[in-house]
């Protein structure tokens, strides 16, 4: 099988690593991709959300499957296009990736599936002032404000501190984004990742995401410092729970709108007293999960993929998971994920470190070839181990190998987890 990967981060280092050791694999292409990737598969230098440029390298590559990484793309319409051109596609079309692309879509298909999730109250960019705080006072004391937009999971504010709310709906309202505020949901998250073609679901283990730059999740969220699966502490139902009570709703109110599902959907929960409620969808695998949530599996990717583009999900048998834990650790550039610095050298990243957990997020290499950061997650480190303390220490050993000035990374990855910490509310 050819498979043509477009993204450029961990991620689809992750999904190119599961790839590159199936026997049924034959070719691996990617495009734009990341230095990281170079010794698994072939970089092809194409701007990555442009429908025709997709559509044309595919042409010339003739993939046996596509598999399109991140939301802008899918947004943009390069899955129509890959797939009217008549290459099977893993993600879904733009109509349908506006579960992620627009909040105000999402929270509509869930009214109307039926499915739980916080009360929303939008507040458009020509608000007035009063009506700002009119808005702002029909929520608290937990403040929940977010960009109505694709903001990579960094455009959302929650705050128990009522002026840091309104500063946070006046900025994203000056820049001509509408906002959302939202109710506040209680509970411990967790991120399920469904494999849908239309209307059979499939999940993936459950994870969890550190979304918050600090320690103790303190500081501000981030596209997500580090993430550990499966969940122990969930309820022993729980991911039959949300299969049921979330994503096969969705995907069937998403069919009947004309825009079925395809890909991978993803459901950011909060587990509060009474089970699942949403906080967000995505329409695409999440970064940093799925570098953990592919370590455990032991099933075909490239033929589960397969199977959700062509329709064939129901036939597929049932996907088969190591025991044990999977951790992934992100290594953050000096300022992320404000003011970032890139252009340091990093040791210890060389192409080839996937066999010992090393993905590439953000790296390129300079004029003299090293290796250096491009962006505010640069690397992931991956452990697997029989349990989640394992899976951690291992994680964090393999860290001790790499350097990268003015780095950053969260110790406490799963650690609450580890140490029984984590509670559901009565
Ligand atoms: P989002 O981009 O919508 O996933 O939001 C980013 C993060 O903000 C989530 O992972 C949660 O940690 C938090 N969050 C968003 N919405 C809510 C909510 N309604 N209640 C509680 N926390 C939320
Ligand atoms: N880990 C959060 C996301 O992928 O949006």
């Amino acid at each position: 099988m050819r498979i043509f990967v477009i993204g450029n981060g961990a991620r689809e280092h992750a999904l190119l690593n599961a790839f590159s050791t199936d026997p049924q694999v034959t070719e691996l292409h990617v495009a734009p991709g990341n230095v990281g990737m170079e010794s698994i598969a072939t970089l092809h230098q194409v701007v990555a959300d442009d429908p025709e440029a997709v559509v044309s390298l595919s042409d010339a590559l003739v993939p046996d499957l596509v598999v399109i990484g991140p939301e802008v793309p899918l947004v943009a319409g390069v899955a129509d296009a890959v797939r009217a051109a008549g290459y099977p596609v893993f993600g879904p079309n733009a109509d349908a990736a506006q579960i992620e692309g627009s909040k105000a879509f999402a929270k509509d298909v869930m009214q109307a599936a039926g499915v739980k999730t916080a009360h929303a109250e939008a507040i458009q960019p020509d608000a007035t002032g009063e009506q700002i705080d009119a808005a702002i006072d029909n929520f608290g004391p937990n403040w929940v404000v977010k960009d109505d937009g694709l903001a990579a999971g960094k455009g959302v504010v929650v705050t128990q501190d009522r002026a840091e709310a309104r500063a946070h709906a006046v900025d994203v309202l000056s820049a001509g984004n509408p906002v959302l505020l939202e109710s506040f949901l209680d509970g411990p998250e967790v991120s399920l990742f469904c494999l849908v073609d239309g209307e059979t679901v499939v999940p993936l283990v459950p994870a969890q995401d550190h979304k918050r730059v600090g320690e103790g999740d303190t500081g501000p969220n981030t596209g997500g410092m580090g993430a550990y699966a499966p969940l122990d502490w969930l309820p022993e139902n729980a991911v039959q729970r949300i299969v049921d009570e979330v994503c096969i709703p969705v995907a069937s109110e998403m069919s009947k709108r004309g825009a079925p599902f395809q890909g991978l959907l993803y459901a950011g929960l909060a587990w509060g007293s009474d089970g699942p409620s949403v906080i967000e969808f995505n329409c695409r695998f999440g970064d940093p999960e799925t570098q953990a949530v592919l370590a455990l599996l032991e099933s075909s990717l490239a033929e589960a993929l397969l199977a959700a583009a062509t329709g064939k999900l129901a036939e597929h048998p049932e996907l088969q998971w190591k025991d044990g834990y999977a951790l992934t650790v992100v290594l953050a550039s000096l300022g992320y994920p404000a003011a970032t610095r890139t252009g340091d050298v990093i040791t210890g990243a060389e192409p080839g470190r996937e066999v010992d957990g090393v993905l590439h997020a953000g790296t390129k290499r300079n004029d003299n070839g090293e290796i250096i950061s491009a962006g505010g997650r640069v690397l992931n480190v991956i452990g697997v181990g029989s349990t989640l303390e394992e899976a951690r220490n291992s994680a964090y050993d393999t860290l001790k190998s790499i350097s990268l000035d003015g780095s950053h990374f969260r110790g406490d990855i799963a650690l609450p987890a580890v140490e029984g910490r984590i509670s559901i509310p009565e």
